[in-house]
């Protein structure tokens, strides 16, 4: 019998799809992700894994699954847990789920500019005490239009970040291995060919490159050292593009005014420090979590794996 596993609980009805095909479909639990040895002891014998971004793929889980595997489909756009050499080598399939989530982020990306910039956490923390009246000078904060806001990676989410933005009037500059012509006909957005650069001049620095070895802390002591003292950080793409224990000095330091950040270098925990900072806000991962895109993430995995399992090509493959 052809076995699928998808290792954590998925929103909507597609796994009920996998089970009326007739194929033996078990499902990992609904409040948390396999432990490795779980992981390992569950992908025995499968066909196709329908992982989340906490499961490594990587050679011992390929060699323990043994030779039957076809697809390794993820629940995430990024794929930074997968050795796609190994994948390649073990001739499996990997797939993402693009588009299906941009504008999910997107919008959370807004969210954290705007919440950190008009201070809305530490605003609602002391609206809550039911002391504080209207004042001159109570909790000021930073508009967004006409501020330059400086993308980092023009891919799907950050071009659809920088139309949000512009729309609320934000000026556009951006970073990426290579130039966006639409972007700047459509949005007279400005190409600054050197990230440092364009950490210079922006006034909000959103982060939406993936993870890989060339990005890894791109965001650093020394690259933070280069941002204005009024300048924020947004980061919706992956921990450890920022080197958080330097971002929590220079929060510390008032180097920057705030940074809002919805992922973290070692999920769940945070870099000691930063969680008694007011001049961040941190959210758990969630810039995807919206019933529309979750439910459209798992529907578009569980595709990928019927196509696959079923001898079509895949419908959204990754490949190194
Ligand atoms: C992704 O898709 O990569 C997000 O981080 C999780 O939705």
């Amino acid at each position: 019998m052809t076995k699928v596993v998808v290792t954590r609980q998925i929103p909507g009805n597609s796994i009920v799809q996998l089970q009326q095909i007739g194929y033996e479909v078990t499902v990992g639990s609904q409040d948390r992700s396999m432990t490795r040895e779980e992981l390992l002891k569950a992908v025995i014998g499968a066909d196709a894994v329908l992982t989340q971004l906490q499961d490594k793929v990587d050679e011992q889980f390929l060699a323990t699954a043994g030779p039957q595997l076809k697809i390794v489909a993820n629940y995430a756009v990024g794929f930074d847990n997968f050795d796609l050499k190994a994948i390649q080598a073990h001739n499996v399939i990997a797939t993402n789920t693009p588009d299906v989530l941009t504008e999910a982020v997107a919008e959370h990306t807004l969210a954290l500019m705007l919440s950190i910039a008009r201070r809305i956490v530490e605003a609602d923390i002391i609206a809550h005490k039911q002391n504080q009246e209207f004042g001159p000078e109570v909790l000021l904060g930073t508009e967004l239009k006409g501020k330059i806001l400086g993308i980092l990676g023009t891919g799907r989410i950050g071009s659809r970040v920088a139309e949000m933005a512009r729309a609320i009037g934000m000026e556009i500059y951006y970073y990426d291995i290579k130039q966006n012509p639409d972007l700047e006909t459509k949005l007279q957005a400005k190409f600054i060919p050197d990230p440092k650069e364009l950490l210079k001049q922006a006034d909000f620095v959103s982060i939406h490159v993936p993870l890989l070895d060339s990005t890894f802390h791109l965001i650093n002591q020394d690259t933070l050292s280069l941002m204005k003292p009024t300048a924020y950080l947004i980061n919706t793409s992956r921990g450890a593009v920022v080197d958080e224990q330097a971002l929590t000095e220079a929060l510390k330091n008032r180097q920057i005014r705030g940074a809002a950040i919805d992922v973290c270098e070692h999920e769940p925990k945070m870099c000691p420090g930063l969680e008694s900072l007011m001049n961040i806000i941190v959210t758990p991962h969630i810039a995807s979590a919206t019933w529309e895109a979750r439910t459209a993430m798992s529907d578009l995995a569980v595709e990928n794996i019927i196509q696959v399992l079923s001898g079509y090509p895949p419908v959204t493959e990754v490949k190194g």
